[in-house]
């Protein structure tokens, strides 16, 4: 019924977890409408035979009057649907929002006029995105220059890469296949060009392809890229977060023991909660850690001076995902440690 529906609407491939609750929503919408409308026409049909004006009738017919009961049913009628088109589309959202614990992570890079693909233990791929069948895999998503969007209709996913933020998105692929992605925000000049793929790899192959690539050193490039753009940085990207913290002087502040300092520690930072200076309470995930080296002013946690520089423009987006990454690999000895978070006050000059 719902391939039927696929074929009659010209949608495309239902490749994943997601389009599939997508499409279900659409074709309920869809289905609905086009029940109405029909019921409607109908009606009108039957009408416009059975009342048609005959020689000898009356010009005007009585004043119909209808009861209560049918107002209130056409009126609540269709605000019930309505509705419920918006429950099952508010469901819909919230799940695509809430990516699974132990999905795999993959960085997205948008620039002019390519995508760029980063895994957290090495691997890095330009324009193929490759990742393994029946397993959550997140994106985690920004731009180097101006904002892109990431679109794979295959999944029916689709986000925006916004310079200097990292937001996320998620999917599953159930089978093994190849799916096209787009840029669908007009970027310049060669934005129609800015194709990439999503190659779903069975597990296996999966495994062996990252193995394979972490022992290579040439990155998988798509036909429309160029040699030069290869990623130029290999290994695993928090040992490259290590490094990149410490030629950005990140440690001047930070520690990776749990010491306390200018700066919180790092040591089982992500996704801890964090009291803010505002009261508010805030998850340091992805978007907090890359948004805190971005706007450094803007979230700052309670008890810690705003004394950190902005790190806009210095940092690539390959960096800030390494130290992201770098940040994520620090957790406590013991799960659920307790970390010291009293931090030093400095006496500034600002
Ligand atoms: Cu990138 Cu359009």
């Amino acid at each position: 019924m719902s391939e039927l529906m696929r074929r009659m609407l010209f949608l495309p491939e239902a490749a994943s977890t997601f389009a599939t609750r997508v499409d279900g929503l659409h074709f309920f919408v869809i289905g609905m409408s086009m029940l109405v409308a029909t019921g409607l026409a109908v009606v009108g049909l039957v009408f416009l035979v059975r009342y048609k004006r005959r020689p000898g009738d009356a010009p005007t017919t009585p004043r119909v009057e209808a009861p209560h009961w049918m107002e209130a049913l056409f009126l609540s009628l269709p605000l019930t649907f309505f509705l419920l088109w918006f429950v099952i589309g508010f469901l819909d959202f919230s799940w695509f929002n809430s990516p699974p614990r132990g999905a795999l992570d993959v960085y997205v890079m948008g620039k002019q006029w390519m995508w760029k693909f980063a895994y957290a233990d090495g691997p890095s791929s330009v324009g193929v995105l490759y990742v393994p069948a029946g397993r959550p895999v997140r994106l985690l998503i920004t731009s180097r220059d101006v904002i892109h969007s990431f679109f794979v209709p295959d999944f029916r996913v689709k986000h925006d890469a916004v310079p200097g933020r990292y937001t996320q998105i998620w999917f599953e692929a159930p089978r093994p296949g190849r799916h096209a992605i787009y840029c669908t925000e007009y970027c310049g000049l060669m934005h129609s060009r800015m194709r990439g793929e999503v190659v779903v790899l069975a597990p296996a192959d999966f495994e062996a392809w990252s193995a394979q690539e972490q022992g290579g050193d040439v990155a998988t490039l798509s036909p429309f890229h160029e040699g030069a753009e290869v990623e130029e940085a290999r290994g695993p990207m928090a040992a490259r977060g290590r490094r990149v913290a410490a030629e950005k002087g990140c440690f001047k502040c930070h520690t990776e023991d749990g010491t306390p300092h200018i700066g919180p520690t790092w040591l089982g930072l992500y996704l801890r909660v964090e009291r803010l200076k505002s009261g508010e309470d805030i998850v340091a995930d992805e978007a907090y850690l890359t948004r805190s080296m971005m706007d450094p002013d803007a979230q700052v946690v309670a008890g810690f001076l705003p004394v950190m520089p902005t790190y806009l423009g210095q940092l690539s987006a390959t960096d800030a995902a390494a130290l992201v990454e770098y940040i994520k690999s620090l957790r406590p000895a013991r799960p659920g440690e307790a970390v010291s978070q009293e931090p030093v006050y400095v006496p500034t000059s600002r």
